[in-house]
């Protein structure tokens, strides 16, 4: 049994709740995790919240609440919509936690005491929201060139890490490890945007605020919030306390999974601490793209803000889960859009999926009173193409999702739907009941149901209630019938009995009405 570690990034909306896009990373985390779960291994999921830095302060500020009244609300409402979404994470750090701060400090001070670390003076413009400093020169229109806000000249007496002292062993582990950074290209744009002009040693202590982790040995100093958040992936594990026993089972982590604005971080500045601290890197860091509205990114002034709870509420968890995960493609940003959204649901999960099991569980019934046939010989001319098809799809699928190509590999689940929804047209069961031809009928039902078992553990770590209904319905209740490696397979199925009555797991939406539902709901949030 392999042990697998999925990380997702701590969340930090000093600023409001929690939108959609928020969410992907952490529902993309636990698919994985599920998925793996399915096949066997042994997993850990983290997620938690960065709770510390001078944009913390300042809103607990102006809401009237000290930063630590602030972060308990923010921690809470992050685990609320965890449990809304079914996020089945194992651990949940929160990095003003004791054991991480203590972590931190004795990391800082190592690093100073090797000279990674030193002392200095730092001059530049500041953008508060995203912590950062940056040169004239990277600048876009004199704002910040990641998020467009102004920024503010800023001077202080701070400590540096020398990362210089880094970039060619850092360039040379890119080289040798071609599985470090997905997709390929993100790796090609730190190269060229960062590396290649030369990597600046990055300032990683402030002194003109104080909600943070106080260097020891200099305590007017705080730690600048990415040196202390990104070591959460190890404190989280118990890294360097009296039981590190996850850390020695856990670390490294199989996949780290980002968005796409903090990738420089993850694929920079994070394997040179580990690197720095002699420590191994995750296997894989995954960057994924944002979900953006048609109008650009999503804000409150814009008036295109969607909130998970929003959908999950009225379409519920699941479909919301299969649209955020359908939509993000590979090599560019996703789009959310109301009309999408209601296609996506009314083609894919109501006429594609839960018509296919409605037919199939209703046919079943009519025509053997809801046994379903056990394993039959392929007697109709389609039966070893709809296998063939079948199992295709599902290796296809196994190598897409390997690559993190997310949507595609959905996409490939619903091939399975569609050719198995074609198979009902092809052996056309309505015709051989009339002309008695029992065989061929009892081998049609026993395929619609076999195919109906597949989709269902194929969906089952994005869409998992889902995939329990339709198993529920199709009366698959041995376990053995319910694992991945059961998938690849034709399967005997021995006293199986659907239910008496099928219920439709999606109920076809009006979509002009539910349009302008999601619209309203957008504009007044
Ligand atoms: N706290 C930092 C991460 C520290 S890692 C040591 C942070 N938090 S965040 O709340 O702003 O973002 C959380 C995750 O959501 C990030 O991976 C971010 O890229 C992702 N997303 C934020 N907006 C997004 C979309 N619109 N779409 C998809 N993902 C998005 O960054």
């Amino acid at each position: 049994m392999g042990e697998t570690f999925y990380v997702t990034t701590p969340i930090y909306y000093p600023s409001g709740k929690f939108h959609i896009g928020t969410a992907y990373t952490t529902v993309l985390a636990d698919s994985l995790k599920r998925l793996n779960k399915l096949k066997g291994k042994d997993c850990f999921m983290l997620t938690g919240t960065d709770e510390h830095g001078q944009k913390i302060q300042e809103v607990a500020q102006k809401n009237n609440l000290t930063p630590k009244e602030y972060v308990d609300k923010m921690a809470e409402m992050a685990q609320d919509l965890w449990k809304t979404m079914n996020i089945d994470y194992d651990y949940f750090i929160r990095t003003t936690e004791e054991r991480h701060e203590k972590v931190i400090q004795e990391i800082f001070e190592k690093l100073l005491k090797q000279g990674d670390i030193y002392k200095g003076t730092y001059e530049g413009m500041y953008c508060v929201p995203c912590e950062t400093y940056f040169t004239e020169t990277q600048l876009v229109d004199g704002k910040c060139p990641d998020c467009g806000r102004e920024v503010r000249k800023m001077q202080e007496e701070s400590y540096f890490f020398n990362m210089k002292k880094y970039t060619d062993r850092l360039l040379k582990y890119y080289d040798e490890h071609p599985d470090f950074i997905k997709p390929e290209y993100r790796k090609t744009e730190m190269i060229n945007n960062f590396i290649k002009p030369g990597l600046e040693d990055l300032c990683i202590t402030r002194t003109t605020f104080d909600w943070g982790i106080k260097v020891p040995s200099d305590p007017k100093h705080v730690v600048y919030v990415w040196l202390d958040a990104l070591f959460n992936y190890l404190t989280a594990l118990g890294y360097m306390s009296e039981d590190d026993s996850l850390y020695q089972k856990f670390w490294p982590a199989n996949v780290q999974i980002v968005g796409k604005d903090i990738a420089r971080f993850h694929l920079i500045y994070w394997p040179i601490f580990l690197m720095a601290l002699d420590l191994p890197l995750p296997k894989t860091i995954f960057v994924h793209n944002w979900i953006m509205m048609k109008d650009g990114k999503m804000s409150k002034s814009k008036g295109n803000v969607i909130y998970p709870e929003t959908l999950i509420e009225r379409y519920g968890l699941d479909a919301t889960r299969y649209f955020l995960l359908r939509e993000m493609p590979l090599a560019q940003d996703g789009i959310f859009s109301p009309e999408e959204f209601v296609e996506r649901y009314n083609y894919d999960l109501c006429n594609d999926l839960s018509n296919l099991l409605n037919r199939t569980v209703s046919m079943v019934n009519r025509y053997f009173e809801g046994q379903v046939p056990g394993k039959t010989k392929n007697v109709n001319d389609v039966d070893e193409q709809l296998e063939k098809e079948t199992i295709e799809h599902i290796n296809k699928f196994n190598e897409l999702i390997d690559n993190f190509e997310i949507a595609e590999s959905l996409k490939e689940i619903w091939k399975v739907v569609s050719r198995t929804n074609k198979y009902i047209d092809e052996t056309s069961p309505w015709k051989l009941a009339k002309e008695e031809e029992k065989e061929k009928l009892e081998s049609s039902m026993y395929h619609l149901i076999e195919n109906l078992r597949k989709i269902a553990i194929l969906i089952k770590p994005f869409m998992n209630d889902t995939a329990d209904n339709i198993l529920r319905q199709i009366g698959i209740q041995d376990e053995n019938l319910k694992t991945y490696d059961s998938l690849l397979n034709y399967q005997e199925l021995q006293n199986v009995k659907v239910i008496e009555k099928g219920e439709p797991i999606f109920m076809r939406l009006n979509s002009e009405e539910e349009i302008n539902y999601i619209k309203e709901i957008m504009k007044n949030k």
